[in-house]
């Protein structure tokens, strides 16, 4: 089948190449020529485990970029719309460039005659696929949703660093549509895949994936809540969840305290499932009380370090790990960045280390220091925080003894606490 994928971003490259790789033929269209020549050079424009591969197997064979819409929507059966939904400034999520993507696909639907499904992939709050997304194409073709193009939503699972792996392997596929000729020529696009899949209408497709997301960030929240207690009594709290997780109600999944989640996707949409509550009268505790506590839990690595050092001024501090977590060079919401913004503030001298992500910290903090070992990093330091649960961090033992006051903080349970030489005094956020 023929499809085209608006947006190259971590959804839209994902798609495209895993689509392209279940046999279809697929067009990337984005307006920013260098990630169009990236793609059509092989090269992945972001860091996704597996995606290389991929794009090599099929770029110039079933998978290629342009920016011309035209072209893409006169070529292919399906428009996936995978552009980014930002928050503005006030949380609620950023529509214009949902909203320049529907006006492109509307004009060049209008003198298309064959039949068109346009899917959004994008995650957008519930009924924004009726409410703007088919009142703009509507506009711009011409023609009616429905009777004259295929309108579906179809949300993504896809964790960031195991995209690839989550696309091909996924627990669920769900696809809302208006109605089924929309839904069921989606569906076949999967056919290829073996899994569960669930159809609904445009705007519970919608909730199906702000729910999710919010209920694993409420979930993370729930557990540093507890592993909050867990260290005013001296309890690990990686020992209590272990055991109840083992609830099959419960599960052992998402159940880690530490720092508190990042990235662009749980903040972002638990803020914007508060926003739709709040306009609609509802007043949300449940999702307010998982941001708030999340936007303080990083904090606590702080008031760690206040207890242990006298001043901070003068100091050297090393923070290993940038990126939000392992496995990826994102570092959107990290709980690094207000760690290292007080540091900064409180005259410390901060270094620092992460496997992928210093480039793009450096653009955030170009007043620190970065380096390109972890030896580098720890030499001569009063303080390590580690922060991010990369597999290097694991074994770090000898590297510990280049730091001049043996301390490290532990935000992410990285070292086994029953493992620490003595010579190292050593902190976990919740154990
Ligand atoms: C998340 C969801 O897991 C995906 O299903 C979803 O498709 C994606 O958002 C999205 O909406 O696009 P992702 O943001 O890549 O994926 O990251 P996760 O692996 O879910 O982790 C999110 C944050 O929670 C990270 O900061 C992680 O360190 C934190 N976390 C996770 C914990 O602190 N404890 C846990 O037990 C699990």
């Amino acid at each position: 089948m023929k499809l085209s994928v608006i947006g190259t971003g971590y959804v839209g490259t994902v798609t495209a190449a895993c689509f392209a790789e279940l046999g279809h033929e697929v067009i990337c269209v984005d307006t920013d020529e260098k990630k169009v020549d990236m793609i059509n050079s092989r090269q992945a424009p972001i860091i996704e485990d597996g995606l290389d591969e991929i794009l090599k197997r099929n770029v110039g064979v079933s998978l290629h970029a342009t920016n011309n819409y035209e072209e893409a929507v006169r070529n292919t059966d399906f428009s996936f719309i995978c552009v980014g939904t930002p928050s503005d400034i006030d949380g609620n999520i950023d529509l214009q460039p949902l909203k320049n993507a529907c006006r492109c696909l509307g004009t060049n639907l209008r003198n298309k005659k064959k039949y068109h499904c346009v899917v959004v992939k994008s995650t957008v709050v519930p009924k924004t696929t009726e409410d703007v997304v088919i009142p703009i194409i509507e506009k711009e073709s011409g023609k009616s949703a429905g009777s004259e193009f295929g309108v579906s939503m179809n949300p993504e699972f896809l964790r960031e660093g195991k995209a690839v792996y989550d696309f091909m392997n996924p627990d669920k596929i769900v696809i809302g549509g208006i109605d089924k000729r929309s839904q069921l020529c989606v569906k076949e696009l999967y056919d290829k895949i073996d899994t569960n899949v669930s159809i609904t209408d445009l705007k519970t497709a919608e909730m199906i994936k702000y729910v999710n997301n919010s209920f694993l960030a409420t979930k993370v929240s729930f557990a540093n809540e507890i592993g909050n207690i867990c260290k005013l009594m001296g309890i690990n709290t990686y020992e209590v969840m272990e055991q109840v997780g083992k609830d099959f109600r419960i599960s052992p999944h998402f159940l880690r305290s530490g720092a508190g989640f990042g990235g662009s996707c749980f903040p972002k949409d638990v803020r914007a499932l508060i926003g739709k509550s709040i306009e609609l009268g509802y007043d949300p505790k449940i999702l307010q009380s998982v941001i708030e506590l999340n936007e303080k839990q990083p904090l606590k690595v702080i008031d760690i370090l206040k207890k242990k050092m006298n001043k901070l001024e003068g100091t050297q501090i090393t923070v290993l790990g940038l990126a939000f977590k392992s496995g990826t060079d994102d570092i959107r919401e990290s709980s690094s960045i207000p760690i290292i913004n007080y540091l900064l503030e409180k005259g410390a001298y901060v270094v620092a280390y992460d496997p992928l992500a210093m480039n793009n910290m450096r653009n955030v903090f170009s007043n620190i220091r970065y380096t390109s070992t972890i030896e580098e990093a720890l030499e001569n330091s009063d303080a390590c925080l580690l922060m991010t649960d990369w597999d290097e961090f694991r074994e770090i033992d000898n590297e510990l003894n280049l730091m001049k006051r043996k301390l490290v903080i532990d935000a992410r349970y990285v070292l086994n606490p029953n493992d620490i030489k003595a010579d190292i005094k050593y902190e976990g956020l919740c154990w």
